[in-house]
């Protein structure tokens, strides 16, 4: 009886789609039956259909499509499509669903996906940068905001978070991640999923959100674009995959598998990360899609003999939709038939890929997430208010010799010097969405309006980053000699008070397909900072960046750096309100800032060895021209005031596996302003059945504090935040010492030791 009610749901939709029938919401429990019903009436060709991703061909973010425009609309209108990216307006989207919808035979509805990474129109930071807030309510609050412009759009569903790890800063990527920690990043995972998804998928202000890329990709060796992986079991239970779990946990609809090898598999082939791990141990019910041609790339990893070939290793190892490979639609109808793949398997990933859009009600209405009157309702400019506001609380106060920050009173003529100081483009980032270009704030206009009328700005450019907008993968050339403007910017900074300079990278300097290994001040950059420095040593560095960068230079002879990442549309302002104090900054690293690019890969969380560096022998584990450690710590960041910690308190120096203990700690505000601190947990199992590592961060807690006030911050530590993936491969802990340490930041910091029992 069930299944007749949907037979007849899908096919007379007019009837059902919008009608209040029970039967059919979305939000009734009963979705698995639905999708049985459903899936009883599809062909074989119908249910590979909906493992069929295309792109809209208009923006491209891949290798150009085989498939026609008149081929796709053909396959569209046979319901032999499950789903477009790339596909932006309500006008595009509703005229896709229309082919589907007036057509096709079972009148499956399509989601629609794009790559919605820091912001639709308005543009947040980038993700690392925004990670540096450690505010948990500003990235889901971004992620909000994102779904409600990108459904106005007739969007429905993100590539996005990702939440690979990477260690380093030579990988372009490392931009789209929130860095080096598995905790931090875990956290975040969790926060985008909520403000994507909300509550509830159906909402038609909410979007689907997927968890990118399983896994591993972080670690491409030598940081180097798409290159192989080679992790241990250990490695990659311990520190790769955290995020991804806490991702399943918090529900996200759906995963994006990645384009490396994985120690001798492609991901995308990995039976092992998406049948064993995700939809097994894990209990995933969304669905996975590969990233962009990665099945039919099996092929050029020489994993696979030809594209069918590729399909059938694919499908078998649990990649549920291929995005724009056409190695599934070419390949699993004869696959199946030719007995090379279970029908089974292929009905399993379809009922995959129903059961998100059932969630997401679009079954109820194809059109929900394609409503014109949705971009009217929405408040564009609040939603920069809102950018602002989490721009300038993930900014990184890097160093402030003799308080030179804030920008004083006294300050009357000030010089804004550098390639990036009036550029309103690179502060949008790459994975910029519909975020227009030369849209941002510039640090130019932001300073401008941030002083009085008796304040003078003059500006000079000194030298070009000679890099310029690149379409796709272009190698980067930059302009490494023209210094003729170093003329001009010597004389203002003479001239001036104060030397604002804002230098670092370009929108795309970051981002898919931009590895570097240089990763200092590219071009003349740094011989401009220095000619500057040399006539005016009030000098405020304002770095622009998707990654770490090696400025030891400067660390040693800068008075003050101000670490502002790729801050998104109100870049400018956000920056202006830290500069002269209107904001005390807050934000810490997210990534360790290496002293010379050769420590890359680069991370608090190391393992000890057998031989870690005592004060003799200095090159034991090290290097014998540079130290081993960060220039920059992970967590570290400076505020305008100072805090004091008081000694850290165990409540017991023993714990149960079913216990808890707490460390508590006071913290007070022994500055002139008020200020917030990041306070934050490390933790160290000290003897294991496997190595661990010297320090985890385990708990973090933002205190804000008024000057002279003091507060306890209390983390209550339990069972598991001591598990780990163990030499019997399991996650627990295993009972013995272990030492934890609270501090500012991941070095200094105030140590005690409790017993697991
Ligand atoms: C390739 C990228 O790796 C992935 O992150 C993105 O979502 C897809 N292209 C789609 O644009």
């Amino acid at each position: 009886m069930i299944k007749r009610l949907f037979f007849l749901a899908f096919l007379f939709p007019a009837l059902t789609a919008f009608s209040q029938d029970a039967q059919i919401k979305s939000s009734v429990p009963n979705v698995e039956a639905k999708v049985d019903s459903v899936l009883a009436l599809m062909t074989l060709e119908e249910k590979v259909g909906q493992l069929v991703q295309y792109n809209g061909s208009w923006d491209l973010t891949g290798p150009a499509s085989e498939v026609g425009n008149k081929e796709k609309e053909e396959k569209l209108k046979k319901g032999l499509v499950g789903s477009m990216l790339n596909v932006l307006s309500v006008d595009a989207t509703t005229k896709a669903q229309k082919l589907v919808m007036e057509n096709s035979r079972l009148k499956i509805p399509l989601m629609f996906g794009y790559d919605v990474i820091h912001g639709y129109k308005t543009i947040f930071p980038v993700p690392l940068g925004e990670t540096a807030s450690w505010d948990m309510e500003a990235a889901e609050r971004s992620a909000q905001i994102a779904a409600l412009e990108s459904v106005a759009e007739g969007v429905n569903w993100t590539f996005s978070p990702m939440i690979d790890i990477s260690r380093d800063a030579r990988w372009g990527r490392i931009m789209e991640g929130s860095g080096e920690d598995p905790f931090l990043t875990s956290k975040v995972a969790v926060a985008k999923v909520r403000g994507y998804q909300g509550d509830d998928l159906s909402d038609p202000k909410t979007i689907a959100a997927t968890a990118k890329h399983f896994a591993g990709y972080g670690f491409a060796e030598a940081g180097r674009e798409y290159n192989t992986v080679h992790v241990g079991e250990n490695e990659l239970h311990n520190t790769i995959l955290p995020p991804f779990k806490a991702a399943a946990d918090a529900g996200v609809a759906t995963f994006m598998n990645s384009f490396n090898d994985l120690d001798g598999t492609p991901a995308t082939a990995s039976e092992m990360l998406q049948r064993e791990i995700l939809k097994g141990k894990w209990d995933f019910q969304g669905f996975v899609v590969s990233d962009w041609g990665t099945i039919a790339e099996l092929v050029t990893h020489g994993f696979a003999r030809d594209k069918k070939h590729a399909a059938e290793i694919a499908i078998k190892a649990g990649s549920d939709m291929d995005m724009e490979g056409r190695a599934y639609e070419t390949g699993l109808v004869e696959l199946v038939k030719e007995g090379k793949v279970d029908e089974a398997l292929i009905d399993e990933a379809a009922r995959r890929v129903l059961r998100v859009k059932f969630k997401m009600g679009l079954f109820e209405d194809p059109y929900r997430y394609s409503n014109a009157n949705t971009k009217t309702e929405l408040d564009y400019d609040k939603h920069l208010r809102e950018a602002r506001d989490i721009a300038k609380k993930s900014i990184v106060l890097l160093k402030n010799e003799n308080e030179l920050l804030p920008i004083k009173s006294s300050v009357k003529k000030i010089a804004v010097i550098g390639p990036l100081a009036d550029d309103k483009d690179s502060p949008i980032g790459n994975w910029r969405g519909q975020g227009e270009a030369n849209s941002a704030v510039s640090l130019l206009e932001g300073v401008k309006s941030a002083v009085g009328k008796d304040v003078k700005v003059t500006y000079a450019k000194g030298a070009d980053l000679g890099i310029g907008r690149r379409s796709f993968m272009i190698p980067l050339k930059i302009n490494t000699t023209d210094k003729s403007g170093f003329e001009e910017a010597i004389k203002k900074a003479k001239d001036a008070d104060l030397v604002i300079m804002a230098l670092g990278e370009d929108a795309f300097q970051t981002g898919e397909g931009r590895s570097q290994v240089n990763i200092d001040l590219a071009g003349v950059q740094q011989e401009l900072l220095e000619a500057v420095y040399k006539v005016n040593k009030n000098l405020v560095l304002v770095l622009f960046n998707g990654r770490p960068l090696e400025i030891s230079w400067s660390a040693e002879n800068v008075p003050a750096i101000v670490e502002a990442w790729l801050l998104g549309s109100e870049s400018g302002n956000a920056i202006a309100d830290v500069l002269f104090g209107e904001y005390n900054p807050s934000g810490k690293l997210p990534v360790s800032f290496p002293r010379a690019v050769g420590q890359e890969p680069l991370y608090y969380n190391t393992k000890n060895t057998g031989r870690p560096t005592n004060p003799v022998e200095v090159t034991y584990s090290g290097y014998g021209d540079v130290e081993k450690d960060a220039l920059y710590p992970f967590g570290f960041g400076l505020s305008y005031t100072s805090f004091e910690y008081g000694d850290l308190e165990l409540s017991s120096e023993e714990m149960d596996e079913n216990g808890e203990i707490t460390a508590s700690i006071s913290l007070t505000n022994t500055g002139k302003i008020a200020g917030k601190e990041v306070v934050q947990l490390y933790l160290r199992d000290m003897v294991a059945s496997t190595t661990r590592p010297i320090k985890e961060l385990k708990g973090f807690e933002m205190v804000e504090l008024q000057p002279g006030e003091t507060k306890e911050v209390t983390f209550t530590i339990t069972n598991d935040l001591l598990e780990f993936y163990n030499a019997e491969k399991k996650w627990t802990s295993e009972p013995g010492e272990f030492s934890v340490m609270v501090g500012g930041n991941s070095v200094d910091m105030k140590t005690e030791t409790f017993r697991l029992n």
